[in-house]
């Protein structure tokens, strides 16, 4: 049975009523003409404030902790990638600042750090959550020297300022832990949130919204996403009244007052056409997230049945004990494929897998194939391979099925099926 990795068409066919809205919010934004900025990104901005980053709906208790100025502030920007950009500026990086991330990612982060002119430096991943690894974060750090005015200082001489770590594929990583080591050192953190909107998260003081925990983070709305627009769009987040005034200006091109600019910023606006479109959308992610976690408890029962366990990691739930029902939204479905790095029988195991996947046309995707410390262009870093074994491991080691929310259950069936079909014939060759 041939099984798409991701199928928009499906909500078009399961949910009629949600594309002629979309087609309606489009035709609202050419009868009003507000086109750059304007009502919609204001509604879209304050509603998804409320749907996905206020933890008052996570209970009552926890809205008695959250001071006001806590209150989380939403920034519609052009892109995750941009609302990033617009964050560094927000904070000052630039030249002569390092910052902290992880290689086993999406480009988009490394890649903004470099674009402000800081320096790039990589701290390994946890191997069961695939994220930043606590641990070593502390390591990494306790390795720098501080100068004679107290600041941190990475081996080629730059203020090690901030960490931005990286929720991947749909759950959050150990924020509790980064948060204190970050406080220790004084370092500023973004979340990068690009893949966790509407996940929560169980802090030490209470459940959290992925994206609210740290003062700054950011989300991605690009079409795959748990909540995609139509095409291009992002959001930047803070919890500093502040800051958010600042990252307003920023986005536009630096500037209050029309042609006076302050700070230089750039075009980060988030289109009013895309606004409109996620507005309409934005009332279906809680549903759409459902069938993500619904999907992902089809796939461990059938592995569990069809006993692969020995084989196939399956992905790890770090905060399934907290029960927040959005502990986990499976943006992404990445299994680890046990040994098809090393040498040994298991050698080559995934390709394996994955060239019946091609046969049975199952739609199957690696994230992310090359560490970012070994990409071609972060070669100046001077990083070399082995330098970061966990996300190289991954590298080679995972492999994404599909998860999209209208997946039928024998799609995910015969996921699992041309799995074990693939390891009997590896095991029998
Ligand atoms: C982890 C991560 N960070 C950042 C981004 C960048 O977001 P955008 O594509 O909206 O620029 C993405 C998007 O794919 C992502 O997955």
């Amino acid at each position: 049975m041939a099984v798409p990795l991701f199928n928009l068409a499906r909500q078009r066919i399961k949910t009629p009523s949600l594309h002629e809205a979309m087609r309606q919010g489009a035709l609202r934004v050419l009868d009003h003409q507000e086109f750059i900025l304007g009502r919609e990104v204001l509604s879209f901005e304050q509603e998804v404030e409320h749907a996905c980053l206020e933890s008052t709906l996570l209970g009552s208790e926890v809205c008695a902790l959250h001071a006001s100025h806590e209150k989380p502030h939403a920034i519609g920007v052009s892109s995750g990638t941009d609302g990033l950009l617009a964050l560094l500026i927000a904070s000052d990086i630039g030249p002569g600042d390092a910052v902290i991330t992880t290689p086993y990612t999406f480009f988009a982060t490394a890649g903004c750090i470099h674009r402000v002119g800081a320096e790039i430096i990589f701290c390994d991943i946890d191997p069961m959550t695939y994220m930043m690894d606590p641990e070593k974060l502390e390591i990494l750090l306790s390795s720098f020297q501080r100068d004679q005015e107290g600041v941190l200082k990475s081996p080629n001489g730059n203020r090690v300022k901030m960490i931005i770590p990286i929720h991947l594929f749909g759950t959050c990583c150990d924020m509790d832990a980064i948060l204190s080591i970050a406080q220790e050192y004084g370092l500023l953190v973004i979340e990068d949130a690009a893949q966790v909107l509407g996940a929560d998260y169980p802090s030490m003081h209470g459940p959290k919204k992925a994206g609210a925990i740290a003062k700054m983070s950011y989300f991605s709305f690009y079409p795959t996403k748990n909540l995609g627009a139509a095409g291009d769009a992002g959001l930047a987040v803070t919890l500093d009244p502040k800051v958010a005034q600042r990252l307003r200006v920023i986005r536009n091109h630096g500037m209050e007052e029309r042609y006076y600019h302050q700070i230089v910023g750039g075009n980060f606006r988030l289109d009013a056409m895309q606004a409109a479109i996620l507005r309409v959308r934005l009332p279906f992610l809680e549903e759409w997230n459902a069938g993500r976690r619904a999907n992902a408890a089809l796939y461990k029962k059938a592995f569990v049945q069809a006993n692969l366990l020995d084989y196939i990691v399956l992905p790890y739930e770090p905060w399934a004990a907290s029960g927040l029902k959005n502990h986990h939204i499976f943006h992404q479905y990445v299994v680890r494929i046990v040994g098809s790095a090393q040498n040994g029988p298991r050698a080559g195991l995934r390709e394996k897998i994955m060239t019946h996947f091609t046969q049975h046309e199952i739609g199957h995707a690696i994230y992310y194939p090359v560490p970012l410390h070994l990409q071609e262009c972060f070669a100046y870093l001077g990083y070399e391979q082995g330098d970061f074994p966990e996300s190289e491991r991954a590298a080679q080691e995972t492999l994404a099925l599909p998860i999209f929310p209208e997946l039928y259950p024998e799609e995910i069936n015969s996921v699992v099926d041309v799995i074990k079909e693939a390891i009997k014939d590896e095991s029998s060759s």
